[in-house]
Formats: structure tokens, C-alpha cells, sequence
């Protein structure tokens, strides 16, 4: 929300003079798997333009996991990449995204003063890491509005936080409201578990510990048989918190992200985390390996089935009142509007991912031979 001294207007004028016009809405880009990659580490650079047009966003990672010594090298690499690879950023199938150091690092400023001259046409979204409070994005916000000024930029570059401290999350709604350019929130587990001093040590994911256990059992007597087996449901420790981000994230018209999962190798319980995620309202998530983007782009798609019923539902609603029976199931306006989430998701990916689109389209066309 603008500040009580602010008037609601004041919020879509440029923080300076010359710079774009912030936007009023963000608009929906298929945004299932953010690649990261070190634009210092050579190898992984080398792939990057072979990447463009097989994942929605790749991101240039100039913050946590490059080390001190390499920060210059990431930005100049990132800053050689987004300036000659066809097709990522400004509008192209892959956008591109950055991470830049945190605020209060050594590096945040001249990350953000050399990219936005050098690349700001191509980038597309900020990921901001370690965001506390709606302070952080003004900052980053009039900064950047001075570095589009002075570089003619046309279209305001859009703002991504992590939230991955305690005071983050206390203040998770005034930073998704502190700017026009707020574009979203990435859980970001490990410094989060870090800043709350949680006792994990992993990033990301589930834990063995964090459970529920059956009843105790009990024998004819009423009597506890403390050596009968129990089953036992280990719980989700990021519900929490995603379930605020999905709130904040859709109080404010931007989109909700799952954060990285290492365990690299344990490629069924990532699918499992980053489902969770997208049931409770997440778009995307990031990925930290190849193998993950095919994940996220299985996990971020709704289904045939859940698309075939969808579609099933909007039919049978007719003009969306009133309610209907389907397989023995009562459908009414508040079902159809979670169906036409589903079916206006699958349209938008449908239009930038040609497999996908077949899929749902041989739904058509079975549709059509059965009736
Ligand atoms: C990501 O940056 C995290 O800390 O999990
Ligand atoms: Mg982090």
C-alpha cells in the first residue's frame, strides 16, 4: 500500500525524472523453472544459449554460491551473455532474470549500476535477496528509476524479493505492496531456516523429524502398549510460509514462487515439494540442475486430467450460475472459478510451450470424437 503521505496516485508516477512509467499490473509470464546459473564458472555459461527457448527464465546468480572472489567475474559474465545471446530477455521465449547481491554486501550497488546501463533492455526481472521490509524495495526502486533515467530505458525493470528472514516474513505484505514493480516472492529456505534459527541443515525440502504420530495404542485394558508400532506423517516445515506468500503474493496482483531445492539426486521428493507448492498457489520455482527444469515445468502445468475436467465443468456451467451434477460431484460458481484458473494456466503455457499445447489440445479432439 503507498504510504499515508502518499496519495494512491503518486505510486504509478517514475521515481525520476525520464524513467519508465511503472506498470499497473503485472502481466502473467510462464515463469515455471528459473534456471540459475554462475555467469562466472565458464562450463556453465557455455550452455546458457543452447538453454534459450527450453525453460521460461534463466537467471544470471550473482549473490550466494558464487564465491567473493569471483563477484566481478558474474557480473562481467552476466553483462557478455545477455549481450550476445539471441532470444533471452526484452521480449524474447526465455526471459532473463538476475539475483543480485544482497544490500548490505559490498557488491549490491555496483551490481545494480553496471547491469541496468550495460543489459537493462534484456533484463527482465531483479531478484532481490535477503529483503527485511518495504524499505529495501524503496531503495532498489528509486535506484533503479535514476539508472533507467539516465540509460533512456522504455519499460520499468521488474522487482523479485526472497524471503528469507524472520523480519521478511513479518513483513511480507507491505514488501509485496511496496512498489509497482514488486513482480513476486521466492521462499528462499535456507537462509530463512538460518535466520530463525531453525535446526535444519538443508535446503530446502522436508525433514524426518518434523512429524505427527499416530494415537498410542491401546490394549484391552485401556493400557498403552508403548512397544506397538505407530504410524507416523512427517509434515511440511515450508507450509507455513508458503501459505503466506501465496496470500501476500495474490493480495497484491504478483506471483509466488517455491525457492531451491539441493537435494540434487532426490528427484521424487523435489517433485513431491514443488507440488505442494503449486496446489497452494505457487507459479514456479527455481532450478538448480538441468534435471530439475523438467520438473518444474511437469509439476508448474496442470494436468490432461485436471484440464479435462475443467473443461467439463465450464461447459456444464453454462453461464457460470447455479450448480450442477457432474460423476455424482456438485459443481457451482466457486467451482468453476478454481476450474477457469486452471484452464486460463494451461492456455498461457499452452501458448509458449508447443508440446504442452498438443496435450491439452488431443483433449479437444477426444472431446469431440465421443460426442
Ligand atoms: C536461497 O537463497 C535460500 O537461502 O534458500
Ligand atoms: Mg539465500
Amino acid at each position: 500500500m503507498p504510504a499515508a503521505s502518499q496519495s494512491a496516485k503518486d505510486f504509478f508516477r517514475p521515481l525520476a525524472v525520464g524513467a519508465p512509467t511503472p506498470l499497473t499490473e503485472i502481466p502473467f509470464r510462464p515463469s515455471r523453472a528459473i534456471h540459475f546459473f554462475d555467469p562466472s564458472n565458464a562450463k556453465m555459461a557455455a550452455k546458457v544459449p543452447a538453454m534459450v527457448g527450453t525453460v521460461d527464465v534463466l537467471l544470471g546468480n550473482l549473490e550466494d554460491a558464487v564465491k567473493a572472489d569471483n563477484k566481478e567475474a558474474a557480473r562481467e559474465g552476466l553483462v557478455e551473455i545477455a549481450s550476445s545471446t539471441d532470444g533471452l530477455g526484452a521480449g524474447g521465449p526465455t526471459q532473463l532474470w538476475t539475483r543480485v547481491n544482497s544490500l548490505d554486501s559490498p557488491w549490491a550497488l555496483d551490481d545494480l549500476t553496471r547491469l541496468v546501463p550495460a543489459i537493462g533492455d534484456r533484463l527482465d526481472v531483479i531478484m532481490v535477496p535477503k529483503v527485511q521490509g518495504a524499505e529495501d524495495i524503496h531503495y532498489v526502486d528509486r535506484l533503479l528509476a535514476q539508472l533507467e533515467a539516465k540509460a533512456g530505458l522504455t519499460r520499468p525493470i521488474l522487482i523479485h524479493a526472497i524471503l528469507e528472514t524472520a523480519r521478511g516474513v513479518a513483513n511480507i505484505e507491505e514488501i509485496c505492496g511496496a512498489s509497482p514493480r514488486m513482480q513476486g516472492l521466492s521462499l528462499g529456505p535456507a537462509d530463512l531456516a538460518a535466520d530463525r534459527r531453525m535446526k535444519t541443515t538443508r535446503v530446502g525440502g522436508g525433514h524426518p523429524g518434523y512429524l505427527v504420530r499416530q494415537d498410542p495404542i491401546k490394549d484391552s485394558s485401556g493400557a498403552i502398549d508403548a512397544g506397538a508400532e505407530r504410524t507416523t506423517y512427517q509434515q511440511d516445515l515450508w507450509h507455513y510460509t508458503i501459505a503466506r506468500m501465496v496470500d501476500a503474493c495474490a493480495m497484491h496482483g504478483i506471483y509466488p514462487y517455491y525457492g531451491p531445492f539441493g537435494d540434487i539426486a532426490d528427484t521424487v521428493a523435489c517433485e513431491d515439494q514443488f507440488r505442494n507448492a503449486f496446489l497452494l498457489g505457487c507459479v514456479g520455482t527455481w532450478s538448480l540442475h538441468p534435471q530439475q527444469i523438467a520438473i518444474a515445468n511437469k509439476v508448474f502445468s496442470p494436468s490432461v486430467e485436471d484440464i479435462t475436467h475443467a473443461r467439463r465443468v465450464v461447459a456444464a456451467m453454462g453461464d457460470g450460475t447455479g450448480a450442477v451434477m457432474l460423476d455424482g460431484k456438485m459443481e457451482d460458481d466457486a467451482s468453476l472459478k478454481q476450474c477457469l484458473v486452471m484452464v486460463e494456466l494451461a492456455e498461457q503455457l499452452a501458448a509458449i510451450d508447443p508440446e504442452l499445447k498438443k496435450q491439452y489440445d488431443a483433449i479437444e479432439s477426444s472431446e469431440t470424437e465421443e460426442s
